[in-house]
């Protein structure tokens, strides 16, 4: 029975629902959506929201964040990245787990989640490392993990990702845990020979980077991981494809019914390697941008479904470190604020679908991710909601990001659609780009296998 009094009601929204867009409201209380309505058949609220004009969605659950924090708070916190999310429109984020200290022990987990609860003002979810000791992998499975996060290229303990034998070790024990285990598709022996190749032809040091990561190697990286994960029965998910090799490795996989999901980003959606040249170190990023025949496969196998998911692989470091020599400078940049308003203008252009959009950045990662009440309007569902503006026509500029990482390659870039007001189980958060709540009122998702 819904009581009396609701603590919130959203009035004249149009919303989103799988079943099509509704002109009407949504009533919460604890929380939780309790009613959706047609007719104004709503409750009485605490608190009323007039959403005339604008279109209510499901929060975005980005599920490829470098929320960083700990020895790297500089680049980004806790705080500040949870707020970059807001101002975006996301509701939940995965955290990635190449931090200082690396969190890929019980320890550092910990560490880190206790952490996260003084600062975080949305959801957060966190991935791990596999731990060095394979007898760990459950007790950080038991901790709430989503799952596991390799990095083949530059792995996080002593484990050879080239070694058969105990990389199946880890991946049956993620299976055995029921959690997914997700990869940077890369090879370390091919990087270092192509690099040490490379280097003597006198070559530049952009020509020197894109020469070192090649599609082929983010290919092989894919077959790789894809066929141990059929060995083990591991749900294998592949992290910023970036390439039609990929792409056509996959779609196979697929096809043969292979448990196998990936997902691509913004930037390789939507830049090519020519952006390098004008941009330096501030298009740097792994994989690398690619060509415009890229950009075009990727477009398709999202709308074709082969992609699963959209997330931003939010990167942020400081700005010192990216004016650093291009060899020097780490690679990756900040996401969360330019996600949505990129695909929002692809919605505008006509490009993609809303439903799409959604599926792509609500449904589907919460249905991967098994993050339970997740990413739909719904009654029984988390009321974390994000309220746009699909005509808002505006400019993005870095300097207004909450993220610590004030520079994009996306900077004046003309978009059409904005996040207006973002909500956390019912409570708003963000409105009109304000960031209205505490550090710390945001919570922990831990996953329950
Ligand atoms: O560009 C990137 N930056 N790619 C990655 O895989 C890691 C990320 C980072 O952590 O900075
Ligand atoms: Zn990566
Ligand atoms: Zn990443």
């Amino acid at each position: 029975m819904i009581s009396s009094t609701v603590d919130l009601v959203l009035k004249n929204a149009k919303i989103f629902t799988f079943r099509g867009i509704v002109t009407g409201g949504l009533a919460v209380e604890k929380g939780k959506i309790v009613k959706l309505s047609k007719e104004p058949e709503l409750p009485r609220a605490d608190e009323t929201v007039d959403a005339k004009g604008f279109l209510l969605l499901p929060g975005l659950i980005d599920s490829h964040v470098h929320l960083r924090d700990m020895e790297l708070s500089y680049k980004e916190d806790f705080y500040s990245g949870t707020c970059a999310a807001a101002a975006g429109g996301i509701t939940t984020v995965i955290d990635m787990p190449n931090t200082v200290p690396r969190t890929s022990s019980l320890k550092a987990l910990r560490e880190k989640k206790q952490e996260a609860r003084k600062k975080i003002v949305i959801n957060l979810a966190f991935y791990a490392g596999f731990p060095s000791r394979l007898n760990e992998v459950e007790k950080m499975a038991k901790e709430g993990i989503v799952g596991f996060k390799i990095y083949p290229h530059d792995p996080l303990e002593e484990i050879d990702w080239n070694n058969e034998e105990q990389a199946l070790s880890y991946l049956k024990a993620a299976e055995k845990n029921n959690l997914p285990v997700s990869i940077h598709p890369d090879d370390l022996e091919t990087i270092n020979k192509l690099q040490s190749e490379l280097k003597q032809q006198k070559l530049s040091d952009i020509e020197v980077f894109l020469g070192s990561h090649p599609a082929t190697t983010e290919k092989k990286a894919i077959v790789k991981f894809t066929e141990w994960g059929t060995k083990t029965g591991c749900h294998i998910h592949i992290c910023h494809v970036s390439s039609v090799e990929s792409l056509t490795a996959i779609k196979e996989e697929q096809n043969r019914g292979t448990k196998l999901t990936c997902e691509t980003t913004p930037h390789h959606l939507l830049l090519t390697k020519e952006e390098i040249k004008k941009q330096s170190t501030f298009a740097k990023v792994l994989p690398p941008l690619r060509t415009r025949n890229d950009n075009t496969a990727l477009w398709a196998a999202l709308l074709e479904g082969i992609i699963n998911t959209l997330a931003s692989d939010h990167a942020p470091h400081s700005l010192s470190e990216k004016e650093k020599p291009f060899p020097e400078a780490p690679s990756g940049f900040p996401g969360l604020e330019t996600l949505l308003p990129l695909m929002l203008m692809k919605v505008a252009h006509g490009d993609l679908r809303l439903e799409k959009l959604v599926e792509l950045t609500s449904s589907s990662p919460a249905k991967i991710f098994k993050l339970k009440n997740k990413g739909m309007l719904l009654k029984g569902c988390d009321a974390d909601m994000v309220l746009v503006d699909l005509k808002e026509k505006w400019k993005i500029d870095p300097e207004k990001f909450y993220s610590k990482s004030k520079f994009t390659p996306f900077n004046g870039w003309k978009v059409t659609g904005k996040a207006k007001m973002t909500f956390i189980k019912g409570s708003c958060v963000m409105s009109d780009e304000q960031i209205i709540t505490h550090r710390g009122t945001g919570s922990i998702i831990n996953i329950k296998l």
